[in-house]
């Protein structure tokens, strides 16, 4: 990897959605986080991709959110409900709760994401079907209920159950080194961050913006979606999504990331 040639470290300017509300793209990192300052992915985008995710009418993740108000409204299941039926209002009963997981889970005895917390209601309050991963409506509907927490400070609660154990499972792969190329996650978003990798300027890898509109694929990504990509990247096999590999991970890259604002949906290259 060559470091040298085009280094430049993030861009020095500010996220203010809409001209009004004020994004933290940089905070100083939590106790025992190997770097001094957590900085989002926005600071390392082209200037277009920066202006499109500050521009809430040119964002194209804008109308996945969208679509998933009209999934949270819609009636699914044999219980003939919708999300709506029991929680009432998203922009009300979902304000912060975005910002906070993944969460441990006591009956399942692990740390539930977004994507397991919206199965578990379909599966048990809904009686409809899990979706299947990475299904255009899950994609919607997390990344409506993450955007409630716009311009939240992330920060997730690891006092809870097992949530250490997790949190240092997922601390152990981030730096284990793998695949045909022997890279760890560390390798590229902490070694090597602010440098470029082909056309790419490497991030910290944050994940404070998922699911995050992708323009190369002109799509919404998923964080799971998005892990193995890096993950198949280094030439390794890639782990099933929501396995308690990638959970692990989840929980340790969202903590390596505290403090900084929800951004969902952030735009990235
Ligand atoms: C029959 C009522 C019912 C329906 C319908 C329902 N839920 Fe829930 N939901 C619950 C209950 C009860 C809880 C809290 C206990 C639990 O985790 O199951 C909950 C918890 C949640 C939470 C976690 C809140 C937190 O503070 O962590 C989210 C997010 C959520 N539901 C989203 C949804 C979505 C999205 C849908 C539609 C796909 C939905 N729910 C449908 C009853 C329901
Ligand atoms: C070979 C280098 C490389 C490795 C190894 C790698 N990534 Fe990445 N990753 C990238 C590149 C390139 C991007 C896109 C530019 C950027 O945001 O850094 C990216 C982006 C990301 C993003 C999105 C950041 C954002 O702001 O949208 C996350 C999250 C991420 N990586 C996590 C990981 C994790 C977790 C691992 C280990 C399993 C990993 N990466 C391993 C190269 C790598």
């Amino acid at each position: 990897m060559s470091s040298a040639a085009l280094a430049g470290g993030p861009v020095d300017e500010k996220l203010v959605i809409d001209d009004e509300l004020e994004i933290i793209t940089r905070t100083a990192a939590p106790e025992g986080h190997p770097l001094d300052e957590v900085i989002s992915g926005w600071h390392y985008r082209t200037e277009e991709t920066r202006a499109l995710e500050a521009d809430s009418f040119q964002n194209p993740g804008m109308l996945y959110v969208e679509r998933g108000e009209e999934i949270w409204n819609t009636v699914e299941g044999d219980a003939g409900k919708s999300c709506a039926s029991c929680h009432g209002d998203g922009e009300e009963f979902l304000k912060g709760i975005g910002a906070n997981y993944p969460k441990w889970n006591a009956d399942a005895n692990k740390p539930f994401n977004l994507e397991l917390q919206v199965d578990q209601c379909r599966e048990e309050n809904m009686q409809a079907k899990p979706y299947k991963f990475d299904a255009a409506d899950q994609k919607a509907l997390v990344t409506y209920i993450k955007h409630q927490s716009i311009g939240m400070p992330v920060e997730i609660d690891l006092s809870q159950g097992e949530m250490q154990e997790w949190w240092k499972k997922g601390e152990e792969t981030y730096y284990t080194r793998t695949g045909q190329l022997n890279l760890a996650c560390a390798t590229c978003h902490e070694d090597y961050n602010g440098n470029y990798i082909r056309a790419d300027h490497l991030s910290q890898g944050n994940v404070n913006g998922f699911p995050t509109y992708r323009l190369k694929q002109s799509a919404m990504v998923s964080l799971h979606n998005r892990f193995r990509g890096c993950i198949r990247d280094t030439r390794a096999e890639f782990p099933a999504a929501f396995s308690d590999e990638l959970m692990a991970l989840e929980v340790y890259v969202t903590w390596r990331g505290t403090g900084l604002s929800v951004e969902t949906p952030a735009v990235r290259q």
